[in-house]
């Protein structure tokens, strides 16, 4: 394995770089999916069944941003992002807002962002704080009744797709932080540096299913092992 400096990083994380900040994974015993069922707030279906069960789930995480702080893991990306030198991409699968506060900029939100609405009459997507219901008006086109949380549903396409698998195309380090590897289109952006020949490597609190499909792995607590792997890239 070539353990030369890389020239072209993609960072993919999950709410499993979140969790020390308080925010619940889906996936863990207790985790969000345990308690509520996917196919109810999470599908467009679940949506045109039950609109007020929808909003309320998603209002109450969104209400849930305002006490919660980036922790070490998402400053040292920001710091990678500042100090590498070569082409860097975070692509996060998380609807917080934790990589921007703690000074990442060109993060892509690929399953969207919670403090977003999005319009499903006209498309407008714009920045949304308070509670969002069925009663909200379109701030654009003005029509009621068609304002839904601006989170990628399963059954929907991430959003950037195109520039993430430009990105891994070139890259020659692809990095998965905190992610069980189990939602597709991200779980297969392994596969995708593999074949451009990239190194790839999981950071995660402990293995995977998908362990095996990378060159390396570290466990452990991202708020411990992301940083000290940043430094180490950062003085290759
Ligand atoms: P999961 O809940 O599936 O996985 C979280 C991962 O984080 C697990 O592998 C945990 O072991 C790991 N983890 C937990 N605490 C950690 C810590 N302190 N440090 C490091 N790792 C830790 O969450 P995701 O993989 O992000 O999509 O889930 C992917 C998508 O599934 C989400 O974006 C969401 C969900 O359904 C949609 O809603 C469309």
């Amino acid at each position: 394995m070539n353990k030369s400096r890389p020239s072209s990083i993609v960072v993919l994380t999950g709410a499993g770089i979140s969790a020390e900040s308080g925010v619940d994974t889906f996936r863990d015993k207790d985790g969000i999916w345990s308690k509520v069922d996917f196919r109810e707030v999470a599908t467009p279906e679940g949506f045109a069944a039950d609109p007020h069960k929808v909003h309320a789930f998603y209002n109450q995480r969104r209400a849930g941003l305002k006490g919660i702080e980036p922790n070490a893991a998402h400053f040292a990306l920001a710091r990678l992002e500042r100090a590498f030198g070569g082409a860097f991409l975070l692509v996060t699968q998380n609807i917080d807002h934790l990589h921007e506060r703690a000074g990442s900029q060109g993060l892509i939100h690929m399953h969207g962002e919670l403090a977003n609405a999005l319009c499903g009459n006209c498309g407008d997507r714009r920045q949304w704080e308070g509670d969002l219901s069925t009663d909200s008006p379109c701030p654009a086109c003005h029509a009621n009744g068609y304002l839904r949380p601006d989170v990628v549903w399963f059954g929907e396409m991430p959003y950037q797709m195109e520039r993430i698998y430009a990105a891994l195309a070139g890259c020659d380090l692809f990095v998965a932080i905190g992610t069980s590897g189990t939602v597709y289109p991200a779980a297969g952006f392994i596969e995708e540096a593999r074949a451009a020949g990239a190194r790839t490597l999981e950071l995660n609190l402990e293995p995977t299913e998908g362990t095996n499909r990378f060159s390396d792995a570290i466990h452990g607590k991202a708020t411990e092992i992301v940083p000290e792997w940043v430094e180490r890239v950062l003085v290759d």
